[in-house]
């Protein structure tokens, strides 16, 4: 490499050197510049080892001048030696030369010793004389030559130690600046560092107080969830109070219902009988209801006849298929006895009581066996005041199937006007106990006359008086299969 090359190496250098670092300064981020930094200073080391080489290299050619210049020192001393020896061979001939010389003229003396073997060689050795002339001239310009080069390469040195100055210089300067901008960054960064310390911390702050709000919109949520949950379960409980209110209600409705079908709509509107069932339209269909006395207010159940003959019927006594024995003390002919959806006899009092506050009609159907039917139907229907509970039978207003019996017929066997006897309360006007002979319970005449209802219950082919009958022939006399007393508002 020579030394222009060199140099414009080393100019190179310092473009990318002023490059590098015109960069390096538009860099912001602190590593980077850490990064240019290493980098910079591998450049700077690699540029400081060029110098070396350019300064060896700058060595080694002025040793190449020291070395030529000494060979041409040698070369001049070599002849000069040679120069002395031919003088010293040629000194027998000294005097000739120098009178040919003399006699010439042509050269001026001004050392006449030397001039003159100089003028006297110059003019004998001509050759050696120019040789010497040419070295003489020679060393003259190597000798300026050589000068101009120090000089020149003085220059460049110190121009070159002035660039490395500069270099230094500047680099330092880089250097200084890159530890005032490593310190501004670092500070930059201690900045950065605190301020994000602050923002993570105020962050912090702000997640937390996020959270706490989140956490209190989290408790409130829940609060009205909560309270959403209470209210639905409130109105749920309120729902389900309300459906056994509801459920209650309608409960105490189907029993009212069931009061208005047994008495009427209110439950201070009291029915006394199925007449009264069925003309305030609570009750339409055949069945036991519930009716209040007129007199006592005593709630009892009966069974009503809503179909026959218009209905209202209140059914008094009941028989058809012997399931009750009929064969009774006076006190459960008094009171009742049977279930009134089947046999049954309601009671003398309760007919007394509620036949006694109005006009009734009696009505007696039966059935034979053999699925024959009839009637007996009597108005003015009642039983007086008294234990007793003397029969009252007005006119019988139609029939079917009865005979020439009735209850209000012949005298002697009539029930009309009659006290109502059982075995063991014999009222009747027969000297004997028709009710124990005849094994019934009734308003016995001097007995009857084929009429005794609540004798035994007998089968298709019995035919005696102890059986139940209702005005068959004396001689058939044959028992009933089914019988009902009914009695209603006229
Ligand atoms: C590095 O040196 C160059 C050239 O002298 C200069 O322009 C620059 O400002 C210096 N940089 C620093 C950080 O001092
Ligand atoms: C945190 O830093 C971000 C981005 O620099 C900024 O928008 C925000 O306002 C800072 N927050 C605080 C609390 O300093
Ligand atoms: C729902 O309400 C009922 C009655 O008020 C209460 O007994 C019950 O504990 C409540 N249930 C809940 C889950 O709040
Ligand atoms: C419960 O139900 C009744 C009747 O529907 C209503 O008047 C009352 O406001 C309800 N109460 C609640 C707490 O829902
Ligand atoms: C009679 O009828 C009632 C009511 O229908 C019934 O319960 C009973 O079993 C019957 N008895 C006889 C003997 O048929
Ligand atoms: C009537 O008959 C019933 C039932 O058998 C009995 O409990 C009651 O004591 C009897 N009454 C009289 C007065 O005999
Ligand atoms: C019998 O009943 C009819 C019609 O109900 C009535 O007009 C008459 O006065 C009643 N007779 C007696 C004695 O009560
Ligand atoms: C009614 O009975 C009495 C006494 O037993 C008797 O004297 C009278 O003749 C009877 N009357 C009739 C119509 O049978
Ligand atoms: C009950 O009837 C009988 C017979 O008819 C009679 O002797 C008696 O006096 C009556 N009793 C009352 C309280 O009327």
């Amino acid at each position: 490499m020579d030394f222009k090359n060199k140099m414009l190496m080393y100019m190179l250098y310092l473009v990318l050197f002023k490059t590098v670092f015109s960069q390096l300064l538009s860099e912001t981020s602190s590593s980077r510049i850490f990064k240019r930094f290493d980098r910079l200073e591998n450049d700077v080391l690699v540029i400081r080892d060029d110098v070396l080489v350019i300064r060896k290299a700058l060595k080694e050619e002025s040793d190449i001048f020291r070395e030529d210049i000494s060979t041409l020192f040698n070369e001049l001393r070599n002849l000069r030696k040679d120069m002395d020896e031919e003088r010293k061979r040629r000194i027998g001939d000294i005097s000739t030369v120098s009178n040919r010389l003399t006699e010439s003229g042509q050269v001026e003396r001004n050392d006449k010793q030397p001039v003159s073997i100089t003028q006297q060689l110059s003019c004998d050795c001509g050759a050696v004389a120019s040789q010497y002339k040419n070295v003489i001239n020679a060393f003259k310009n190597e000798k300026s030559e050589n000068i101009v080069l120090r000089k020149k390469f003085d220059e460049i040195r110190k121009k070159h130690d002035f660039e490395i100055g500069n270099l230094l210089e500047m680099f330092n300067n880089n250097v200084s600046g890159l530890k005032s901008t490593d310190k501004s960054l670092r500070s930059e960064i201690d900045t950065i560092k605190t301020e994000t310390k602050a923002n993570l911390s105020a962050t912090q702050k702000l997640v937390h107080d996020s959270f706490v709000v989140c956490q209190k919109d989290n408790n409130y949520a829940r609060a009205y969830f909560d309270e959403g949950l209470m209210r639905l379960n409130a109105s749920l409980t309120n729902l389900s109070l309300n459906a056994i209110h509801e459920i209650s209600r309608i409960t105490s409705d189907i029993a009212s219902l069931k009061t208005q079908t047994q008495g009427c709509y209110t439950s201070s509107c009291e029915v006394k009988d199925c007449s009264e069932l069925l003309s305030s339209g609570a009750a339409l269909l055949s069945g036991v209801y519930t009716v209040t006395t007129p007199l006592t207010h005593t709630k009892i159940e009966v069974y009503c006849d809503m179909v026959t003959d218009g209905g209202g019927w209140t059914v008094f006594q009941r028989r058809f298929n012997g399931s009750v024995d009929f064969y009774r003390n006076f006190s459960e002919y008094e009171n009742g006895f049977g279930q009134k959806d089947g046999e049954h006899w309601l009671g003398l009092k309760f007919i007394q009581e509620i036949t006694s506050s109005g006009a009734y009609q009696l009505r007696v159907d039966f059935k034979r066996w053999g699925e024959t039917k009839g009637y007996d139907v009597y108005e003015n229907f009642s039983l007086q005041p008294g234990t007793n509970y003397t029969i009252n039978i007005g006119s019988r207003l139609q029939s079917l199937g009865v005979f020439k019996h009735s209850l209000n017929g012949a005298p002697n066997n009539s029930a009309a006007g009659c006290a109502f006897s059982t075995y063991d309360h014999d009222v009747d006007k027969h000297p004997m106990n028709c009710a124990e002979t005849y094994r019934g319970a009734w308003w016995y005449n001097a007995c009857f006359d084929a009429i005794n209802p609540n004798a035994l219950y007998g089968g298709p082919e019995t035919h005696e008086a102890r059986y139940m009958m209702y005005g068959f022939s004396d001689a058939d006399r044959l028992a009933l299969a089914a019988i009902t007393m009914m009695f209603k508002q006229a």
